[in-house]
């Protein structure tokens, strides 16, 4: 039997994220009862953020509220600080994320405070995850490169992804934010984060703008990672980060997958109506 790989689709919230046309909550709904029937186990559908740094986020609650929801799968939201995670419980999100920054330039941009104060921001709302007893899940961006920075050093992601876990993250998802990794600069981080933390906590989340997450994704299979993230239809990217448009496509990930011999568990003609809907979606 073929070896599982988890594909977590991420593209109602990371690829809807950045659109710049508003789209209207019953065509998030759409969509995400098309992913819920395509076989995934995680979909990120909301974050509840403040809705003037990313307006398109702003119904998470109505998103979360109107989904036909499947049973075993995770409908997932992100979640920068404990009025995010009231938002997301009041709205039954199964699952939460923080997100922080491995670089200390991208995390003044996209949540305005320095990595430490990010982790202090994060405390409260681990310890309600925990009491609540929902599953919370870490983001750490510009795992390789950063669009103020430059190259982020190995060492400090493998620090933050030791500190998330410690915070009680689950799994923590490793962000090329920008899509400027490489296999090497993938193979040379992962090593590192390897040291502290196990490639069953671990997942892949690389931006395709330079045409290279399928590649990078082969290079953390070779080292132990069965997860990876994935927008539908290949939408997305972060509206924080100059240059990041495109996260790899769920169903690109799905066919590279299979013919490396991986079972995903998914259906590829669903997956190819959920696509062909997301595309439709894009205002660019
Ligand atoms: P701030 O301006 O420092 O915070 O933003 P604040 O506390 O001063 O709040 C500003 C305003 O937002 C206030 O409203 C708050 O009430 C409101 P005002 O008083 O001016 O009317 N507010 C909120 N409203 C709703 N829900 C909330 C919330 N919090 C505050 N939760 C903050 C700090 C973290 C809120 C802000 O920077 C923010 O929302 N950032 C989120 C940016 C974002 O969503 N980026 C994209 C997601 S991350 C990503 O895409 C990367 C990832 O995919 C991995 C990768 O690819 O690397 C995960
Ligand atoms: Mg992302």
């Amino acid at each position: 039997m073929s070896e599982f790989v988890e594909i977590f689709e991420v593209g109602p919230r990371d690829g809807l994220q950045n659109e710049s046309q508003m789209i209207a909550a019953r065509d998030k709904i759409a969509l995400v009862d098309v992913l819920s029937s395509a076989g995934f186990k995680r979909i990120e559908v909301a974050s509840f953020v403040s809705p003037k740094w990313v307006p398109q986020m702003a119904d998470g609650a109505e998103v979360l509220a109107g989904i036909r929801r499947a049973p075993g799968v995770s409908y997932a939201a992100l979640t920068p600080n404990m009025r995010g995670y009231d938002g997301a419980k009041a709205a039954k999100a199964d699952e939460i994320a923080i997100f922080a920054s491995a670089s200390e330039g991208f995390s003044q941009a996209n949540i305005n405070c320095s990595i430490a104060e990010s982790l202090e921001r994060f405390a409260p709302i681990a310890a309600a995850a925990l009491a609540d007893g929902i599953p919370m899940r870490g983001y750490i961006s510009c795992v390789t490169d950063c669009p103020f920075d430059g190259p982020t050093a190995p060492g400090q992601v493998a620090d933050l992804a030791a500190k998330l876990r410690a915070a009680g993250c689950y799994e923590i998802s490793l962000g090329d934010t920008i899509g400027q990794a490489n296999p090497d600069s993938i193979s040379a981080m992962l090593r590192a984060v390897l040291k502290a933390t196990p490639a069953n906590m671990l997942a892949g989340h690389y931006h395709d703008t330079a045409g290279r997450a399928l590649a990078n994704i082969e290079a953390s299979l070779a080292l132990g990672v069965r997860v990876f993230d994935a927008a539908v239809g290949g939408l997305g990217g972060c509206p924080y980060a100059p240059g990041a448009a495109g996260n790899v496509a769920s169903e690109a990930v799905a066919a590279r997958l299979a013919d490396l011999g991986f079972a995903t568990g998914l259906d590829q003609a669903i997956l190819a109506k959920a696509a062909q809907m997301a595309r439709q979606m894009r205002s660019t």
